[in-house]
């Protein structure tokens, strides 16, 4: 008797758990949610960033109009780990961009990318600089590790442009 109560427990909450979708048909446990639709599989190459793509969204250095729209990093050669110290960006320095309402620079971006890491940090993104800025934008930054800012400007016009700045930390 005592067996047969146990059996039907134990038939009871595997049949509970299979319609709730706890286990699988083999009696596995899955999470629900994670499903071939939900996550693609890794040689999906389909959906892969196409990096020699991105790399043509960014305007090279040779291209007419660079030193209007650059973005020029100015930072520390060197800086002592974890001490702040300031960064200014400025796109146009030696010959300013127009800025105004039909062409300017619509943001700065920054990031830090830490030697031999991933992924790479957004130290700061400043949006709609138009008019009235003179799109130049100053901050003040820390890091653990030596590593390479990087700078993205954007013209409304001419599009993306890069550039980057190595960063030596001592300890
Ligand atoms: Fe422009």
């Amino acid at each position: 008797m005592k067996h047969w109560i146990i059996s039907g427990v134990i038939a009871l909450l595997v049949l509970i758990a299979m319609t709730s979708g706890c286990l699988n048909s083999e009696g596995q446990e899955e999470n629900q949610f994670e499903t071939e639709e939900t996550y693609l599989p890794a040689d999906n190459s389909s959906n892969k960033l196409d990096q020699s793509g991105f790399q043509d969204m960014i305007n090279p250095t040779e291209r007419e109009g660079w030193e209007k729209h650059m973005p020029v990093i100015d930072a520390p050669d060197t800086v002592n780990k974890s001490e702040w110290f300031e960064v200014t960006v400025v796109v146009g320095k030696d010959v300013p961009h127009p800025n105004t309402p039909d062409h300017h620079i619509e943001g700065i971006s920054i990031y830090y990318k830490e030697d031999g890491t991933k992924p790479v940090y957004k130290v700061a993104d400043f949006t709609s600089l138009t008019v009235h800025s003179d799109s130049r934008v100053t901050l003040r930054v820390r890091v653990e590790n030596s590593g390479t800012l990087y700078a993205l400007s954007s013209c409304n016009i001419h599009g993306l442009w890069a550039s980057e700045k190595r960063i030596e930390v001592e300890f």
